[in-house]
């Protein structure tokens, strides 16, 4: 089958946070009516934010939905590198979205590996042991190299196949620190990646993205490969040309 995204190209930072909000919403309020409840994976970064903040706006099932996190840096919640703290700040999950549950992968543990089969465990006995993990929202960033989720590229990270899970080890000379993240098996299942990109340093990684190609190279390929629906939410700069 043909990879068909939908290219949704914003004309402003308030368009994108709505735009992106208003997809999010729907694949809740969908999921809610069809399986009672929405499973929703969050992103850290920075793009997220805003769209996090409009989508307090909407009137939702709240109390229906589970927010889990697609990576997480090793901090502890309150650092301010954290992705829990910041969408949680931005969801206002102590206030509007207080009735929403959580699934927080806890970076701050000693023990990454043993904290990503936790958190592994909790996904299976959420979904239900023998079904897929089929988030029905995941929201991905793409990163000025390549990146998506903590998946990096030149790294055999987007290859990991046998977890759900993956502690990914400090990486000094890249300045990145080690990192929590969903596995490329699970992203596959999404029924909806929102993908959300901005600036003009995002559009040569987009475009690679979505065009054929190795996949250690360009982990957000992925996204070719989800299998339910691909949503690009960018702004201009960032818009894929063609
Ligand atoms: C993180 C991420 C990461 C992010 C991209 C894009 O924790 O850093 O989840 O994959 O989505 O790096 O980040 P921006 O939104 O800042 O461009």
């Amino acid at each position: 089958m043909s990879f068909a995204p939908e290219l949704v190209v914003a004309s402003s930072d308030d368009e994108l946070a709505a735009l992106g909000a208003e997809l999010l919403g729907r694949a809740i309020d969908a999921a809610v009516r069809a399986r009672g409840r929405a499973l929703v994976a969050l992103s850290g970064g920075s793009t997220p934010g805003p769209v996090y903040r409009a989508l307090t706006e909407l009137s939702l099932p709240w109390r229906d939905v589970v927010f889990a996190w697609v990576d997480e840096r090793a901090v502890p919640p309150h650092h301010p590198r954290s992705n829990y703290r910041a969408a949680a700040a931005e969801l206002d999950l102590d206030g509007a979205l207080r009735a929403a549950s959580t699934l927080r992968m806890r970076g701050g543990e000693a023990e990454l590996e043993a904290e990503a089969r936790r958190y592994e465990a909790s996904l299976r006995a959420l979904f239900g042991v023998a079904r897929a993990v089929a988030f029905d929202a995941v929201v991905l960033g793409v990163g000025d190299d390549g990146h998506t989720a903590s998946l990096f590229p030149g790294t055999g990270d987007v290859e990991i196949a046998d977890r759900l899970v993956a502690a990914i080890p400090a990486r000094p000379e890249r300045g990145l620190e080690a990192r929590l993240t969903l596995t490329a098996p699970v992203l596959r299942e999404a029924r909806l990646a929102l993908v959300l990109a901005k600036g003009a340093s995002k559009r040569p990684r987009l475009e690679q993205a979505l065009t054929e190609g190795p996949l250690d190279e360009v982990p957000a390929r992925l996204v070719r490969e989800v299998a339910g629906h691909v949503a690009i939410v960018c702004d201009q700069a960032a818009a894929p040309a063609g």
